[in-house]
């Protein structure tokens, strides 16, 4: 099939875009490069560079590639800017989504796979989350994916568009080729990586006092190459729906830091601090329905084997994608 990847310079969307090529499928990445990284587009790839919030691009594009359906990642995604610049995420997350959406109407393109979020749920009631689960999201980052959510779900019931929403939880692991740059880094994992090249001091715990086994929060951190994979089973099934992404298991921060340890040899030194506003002690997925209906299967739930091939690739990439040239990503 021929896809249409926005956001395909990204973490994620690298990732998808490298395993897509490898299945078999023909892509074509759409990506302002603000964020993400020429280096990062797979070179069996097609690149456009164009901002979704420039409607006509998006729209010629579209009309030009007639893909059998959209992949859209392209978004910012850091909660704690949301809070500081709610216009920056409704303007490129919403605006950009609904844009994106048009331009597939426009074309007769009508199936898209839209990277959603554990964040539309905010402060879950229940754990693990299942995707009946209230949306009812605490910052702009998670209220501008859901608000893409429902308007891509009224699309599809009064225009017969397939929509797929993948909804997120910990992002982590890298491929040989592909993995974590962003800048500035919040993500824990890489984090604790960075302390273990030597890049950064030490680590921040983010609060001791959760009411969790070890007082720190629990994630659900799920390997990027699974994420992928749901990706290309949403791409070739005719199934529309929310699923959230996830291994339904919880790390703790603590127990990150020490399997990195472990993994990278290095002390890591580590010291407690405050909270961090909007954490959620635990965020963990119930993965069921993507398991049942899309016939996912996470390949890679060991959390020591995440860290593994998230250490490769930073000790290969050192500086991230800084100074890499597409040509020699292989
Ligand atoms: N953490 C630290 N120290 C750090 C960085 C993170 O203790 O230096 C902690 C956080 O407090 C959190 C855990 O590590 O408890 C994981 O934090 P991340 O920033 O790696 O990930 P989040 O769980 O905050 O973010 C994820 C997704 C977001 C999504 C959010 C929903 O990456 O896209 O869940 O809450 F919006």
């Amino acid at each position: 099939m021929k896809a249409l990847v926005t956001g395909g310079a990204g973490y994620i969307g690298s990732v998808t875009t490298e395993l897509l090529l490898d299945s078999g499928h023909d892509v074509i990445v759409f990506d302002n490069l603000e964020r993400g990284h020429r280096a990062a587009v797979d070179r069996r790839a097609r690149f456009v560079k164009g901002d979704l919030r420039d409607r006509k691009k998006i729209a010629a594009v579209m009309a030009r590639e007639k893909p059998d359906a959209v992949m859209h990642f392209a978004a910012y995604a850091l909660v704690g800017e949301s809070m500081d610049k709610p216009e920056t995420y409704f303007g490129n997350n919403l605006v950009g989504g609904v844009n994106l959406a048009e331009a597939m109407l426009a074309a007769g393109v009508g199936k898209i796979v839209f990277s959603s979020t554990c964040a539309t749920y905010g402060q879950p009631q229940r754990t693990p989350i299942t995707e009946d689960e209230p949306q009812r999201p605490i910052n702009p980052y998670g209220e501008s994916k859901l608000l893409l959510e429902k308007a891509l779900d009224w699309y599809r019931r009064i225009r017969g568009m397939q929509t797929v929403f993948l909804r997120y939880f910990n992002a982590c692991g890298a491929t040989k080729r592909f993995g974590e740059d962003h800048d500035p880094e919040t993500h824990l994992i890489p984090i604790v990586l960075q302390a273990a090249l030597g890049k950064r001091d030490r680590v921040t715990i983010f609060g001791e006092d959760y009411d969790t086994p070890d007082g720190t929060c629990l994630r659900d951190y799920i390997h990027i190459v699974d994420l992928a994979q749901a990706h290309i089973l949403a791409l070739t099934s005719a199934v529309s729906g929310a699923f959230n992404l996830g291994n339904g298991n919880g790390y703790s921060v603590k127990e990150v830091i020490e399997t990195a340890r472990q993994v990278t040899g290095h002390p890591i030194p580590a010291a407690a601090g405050p909270r961090r506003p909007g954490d959620p002690a635990r965020l963990l997925a119930a993965a069921d329905k993507a398991r049942t209906e899309l016939g996912w299967k996470p390949k890679h739930p060991d959390l020591r084997a995440i860290i593994e091939s998230a250490w490769a690739w930073h000790r290969a990439h050192p500086d991230g994608y800084a100074d890499k040239r597409p040509e020699r990503n292989g």
